[in-house]
């Protein structure tokens, strides 16, 4: 197949990039203990997939409290900075681009994965399904602690002073998790907000944190070095929303005083409906570029394009199999299958030993 729009060049934000694949973050597990801090390890990872035209960091914590997974990095303290520079460094000397995800899980996390034990934060006191992924394995999720008002100014302190550390460890730029659950999409999803106070209730109200969100991160890094990504139809984590359409028409709309880089759009994740959902009204109403994820192919990605129906393609698992998945997807080259046995923490096995076309071929 010609893949003349994958394959053509066209700016985010102020970058040039070189094509419109984009690495999709991938929490992959594997940082270094104690303390969350990126290694040598994961800089090879993402050097060896530098290829991409811009590569979106694995969810990264913003604190302590956002942290939800054992082994998933930071960006609060001096040593993770420091970890983040040898990745960041290690991309640039492949001519690529890297913004960090900034991520505060909210509920979906566990007692011993916080600071002294105590319960994650979410907007209301509603328990996710399922099971943490903690260091002593999988425990039930436990009834979160709903934030006071009062917490709120610190929650958004988080996300600013996370992205002023981004800027110190050498980031291109941040994107905003408001997707798949955490803690900024149980604010804006009607499933999991039920407050009774300027941050629940009405749409305007539930999209209230979101917004001052960007609008902190945006005074560190500038509109045009900042993405967020949405999940508008997504139901991981044990989410639901009554009225998608309008909640994220309404953000949308709002998202453009502040001239964002782009949003990254969740259209599917797992077998979550999105019959009901107009993605095409969502891009026309954004005045950013707009990445779409979930599931896509080489070609379905060229189709997408081509049809207008986005500027960008976010791949994910075909990543981590495929260090040179751009490579391959031109040459229409065979894909490496992605074992999901080591998705999830370890070591080399799974992360840096997946085979490029190249170092097959010796
Ligand atoms: C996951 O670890 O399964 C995970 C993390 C972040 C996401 C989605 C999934 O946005």
């Amino acid at each position: 197949m010609n893949f003349e729009f994958l394959f053509s060049e066209k700016t985010l934000g102020d970058l040039n990039l070189p094509h419109r694949i984009i690495m999709a973050p991938l929490t992959r597990c594997r940082s270094s203990q104690p303390g969350d801090i990126p290694n040598d390890l994961n800089a090879e990872y993402y050097k060896q997939r530098a290829s991409s035209a811009l590569i979106i960091t694995e969810a990264t914590q913003i604190s302590p409290q956002g942290k939800g997974y054992a082994f998933t990095p930071g960006i609060h303290s001096k040593e993770q900075i420091q970890g983040w520079q040898k990745i960041t460094h290690a991309v640039h000397d492949e001519n690529s681009h890297i913004f960090m995800q900034l991520w505060h899980v909210g509920r979906v996390s566990h007692s011993s994965l916080q600071p002294e034990n105590v319960l994650p934060v979410a907007p209301s006191e509603i328990t996710v399904e399922g099971q943490a992924f903690t260091y002593e394995g999988m425990l039930d999720f436990e009834m979160p602690r709903a934030l006071e008002l009062s917490e709120m100014p610190d929650i958004v302190e988080q996300y600013r002073q996370a992205a002023v550390n981004a800027k110190q460890a050498g980031f291109d730029g941040v994107e905003i998790h408001a997707a798949n659950g955490y803690l900024l999409d149980q604010f804006l999803k009607d499933g999991t907000n039920k407050r009774n106070d300027i941050y629940g209730g009405s749409i305007e109200n539930r999209a209230r944190l979101v917004l001052e969100v960007v609008q902190a991160v945006t005074e560190v890094w500038g509109g045009h070095r900042v993405g967020i990504r949405i999940s508008p139809t997504g139901t991981f984590n044990s989410m639901s929303e009554t009225n998608p359409q309008a909640l994220y028409n309404y953000l949308v709309e709002k998202l453009n005083q502040f001239n964002l880089s782009y949003i990254h759009v969740v259209e599917r994740f797992g077998d979550a409906a999105t019959e009901d959902f107009d993605f095409t009204s969502l891009r026309k109403l954004f005045n950013g570029a707009y990445i779409a994820n979930g599931s896509y192919t080489g070609e379905s990605a060229e189709q997408s394009l081509k049809n207008d129906c986005s500027d960008f393609v976010a791949f994910g698992v075909p990543f981590i199999s495929n260090p040179d998945l751009p490579e391959r997807i031109e040459q229409s080259a065979p894909l490496n299958p992605a074992d999901p046995d080591t998705f999830y923490g370890g070591d080399a096995k799974g992360y840096t030993d997946y085979p490029s076309l190249i170092s097959a071929s010796v």
